[in-house]
């Protein structure tokens, strides 16, 4: 699996999904990150363990950190300096999980203990947190929001758009927004959006046919 750190943690849907994964073959992750990444492979490794499945290989990479309510986009110098560090590492990694070979990176205990504390702080407001967003004038009802959502959480009614609660805080909606209109609280209001460049809007929708299907 390949997930990112969401406030040196799991994203919530990852941790729900590893949580009921059963399997006795090579199992490895690979965790993306902006800056500090935090205890994730011990966490990872945790909640295997009680479904006794066993972490055979984990890794960290670094990408451009995309939390621009807190903190600046990263210049495209920066950005670019970053994917050409990262993607010799890649390389390795790929060799490492093509050979089925066990490689764990390493984590320090000490410093994580606390960033485990604002984990669990962090999720005990994830569902309230998308009240913190709104879209200014700019907004022209595309939909694009809405269908690139991909826990379903916005719904688009009589010209407004509403968060519902179940935001995983992804942020997707607010960075791929054409018009840039959707702002969190006010923080993000003028901040550049963060893009991979290798990433198109059409790559991250959601798969709405089927939605369509089951009702
Ligand atoms: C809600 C949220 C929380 C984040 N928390 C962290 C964090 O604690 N540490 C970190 O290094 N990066 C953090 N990031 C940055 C992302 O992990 C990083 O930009 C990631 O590589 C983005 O991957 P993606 O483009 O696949 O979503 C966070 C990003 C989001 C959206
Ligand atoms: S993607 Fe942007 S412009 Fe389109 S409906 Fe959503 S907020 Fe409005
Ligand atoms: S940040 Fe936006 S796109 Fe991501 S889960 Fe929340 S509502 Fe959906």
């Amino acid at each position: 699996m390949v997930f990112p750190v969401y406030f040196f943690g799991l994203p919530e849907i990852v941790s729900n999904f590893l949580d009921k994964l059963k399997t006795s073959r090579y199992f490895f992750v690979v965790i993306n990150y902006g800056m500090i990444p935090g205890p994730v492979l011990k966490q990872v490794e945790g909640i295997l363990k009680e479904n006794k499945v066993h972490l055979s290989a984990g890794f960290k990479i670094r990408m451009p950190d995309n939390y621009i309510p807190l903190v600046k986009a990263f210049s495209e110098k920066k950005q670019q300096k970053i994917f050409e560090r990262e993607k010799s590492r890649i390389k390795e990694i790929s060799a490492i999980i093509r050979e089925e070979k066990h490689y764990m990176e390493k984590e320090s205990f000490l410093f994580n203990w606390s960033l485990k504390f604002l984990y669990n702080v962090f999720l005990k407001k994830l569902s309230f947190n998308d009240r913190n967003f709104w879209v200014d004038k700019r907004c022209d009802y595309c939909g694009l929001c809405q269908k690139i959502c991909s826990v379903n959480n916005i719904t688009i009614n009589d010209s407004s758009i509403l968060w519902n609660g179940s935001c995983q805080q992804c942020l997707a909606c607010l960075q791929w927004c054409p018009k840039e209109a959707v702002q969190y609280k006010n923080s993000t209001i003028g901040r550049v959006r963060y893009r991979n460049p290798e990433v198109k809007a059409t790559d991250l929708l959601r798969d709405i046919s089927k939605e369509q299907v089951k009702q």
